[in-house]
């Protein structure tokens, strides 16, 4: 039976040579994002290099847990591989219909309920894999305003948390997933000239496919078959202390969980 996976913000510039890059080990991939025509176009891509994938395309608002829970009760079969990649960090505060904040709700609580309600179709099998593509720039993730409700709303800021709660949600998760079989991991791309490194004021120095290298070793290698729990940066594991603060992650996992 072939390994099923999914990568999430699949069109962006790290997602789509990460869709690539696991399509070229032989998985299927559903690309996920929220505009089908950029879905269908990066199928059209890949395609042309690698003309017998097998692509398949979903379109999903990932800031909204609706359409996350509407997507997986949807999905036939089992699920082997889940890269969590999608991001945005818009220059202005902006929120969700459901009125929460546009970074958290898309960066943080996107991966959180990808997770929830899609790893128990990756329970028992075997290999089964989440990456979650975080990033070096992360820090100052602060419960007291998670939010930026009574701050000024500073992108990079926002942004920064928001990478934060990705290790350690990866940590959270690796701990609870274990006795399913489960690896969680988590890592920085690489530098890579795209819309979230544009506004954040940034470009970057990486081709795509570089970007994308260290996410699709995570989700496909023999090396780090049975590693779960850790933070990568080019292929090597590095402490983090974020995902070391248990009681700072059981409490991100319960705060995702109360919404
Ligand atoms: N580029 C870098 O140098 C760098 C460095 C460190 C970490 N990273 C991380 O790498 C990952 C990929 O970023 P990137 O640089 O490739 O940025 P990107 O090109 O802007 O890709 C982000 C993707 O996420 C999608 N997305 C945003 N909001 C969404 C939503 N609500 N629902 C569904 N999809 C949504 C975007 O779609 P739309 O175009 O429709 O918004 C886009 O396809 C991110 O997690 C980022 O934090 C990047």
């Amino acid at each position: 039976m072939k390994r099923k996976a999914i990568v999430t913000g699949a069109y962006g510039a790290i997602g789509k040579a990460i869709a690539k890059g696991i399509a070229g080990y032989g998985l299927d991939v559903v690309l996920v994002g929220r505009d089908e025509g950029k879905l269908q176009r990066a199928i059209t891509d890949i395609r042309k290099l690698l003309p017998d994938a097998e692509l398949g395309y979903a379109a999903i608002d990932l800031s909204r847990e609706n359409r996350i829970r509407e997507f997986s009760e949807a999905w036939e079969g089992s699920l082997q591989v889940l890269v969590n990649n999608a991001a945005t960090c818009p220059r202005a505060r902006t929120e969700t219909p459901e009125g929460i904040e546009m970074q958290w709700a898309t960066n943080v609580l996107g991966y959180y309920w990808m997770i929830r309600y899609l790893s128990p179709h990756m329970k028992k099998q075997k290999d089964a894999r989440i990456v979650n593509v975080a990033s070096y720039w992360a820090g100052g993730l602060n419960f007291s305003d998670l939010e930026f409700k009574t701050r000024y709303y500073d992108n990079d800021e926002a942004y920064r948390q928001s990478k934060q709660a990705n290790r350690m949600l990866s940590a959270g998760f690796a701990t609870r997933l274990k006795v399913d079989g489960i690896a969680v991991n988590a890592c920085h791309p690489g530098d890579v000239v795209s819309k979230v490194s544009s506004d954040l004021g940034y470009g970057g120095s990486e081709t795509p496919e570089q970007g994308a290298d260290t996410p699709v070793w995570l989700a496909t290698s023999g090396e780090v078959e049975n590693q779960t729990g850790h933070y990568y940066e080019r292929r090597e594991k590095r402490h983090c202390s974020f995902m070391s603060d248990t009681r700072g992650v059981e409490r991100l996992l319960e705060v995702c969980e109360g919404y």
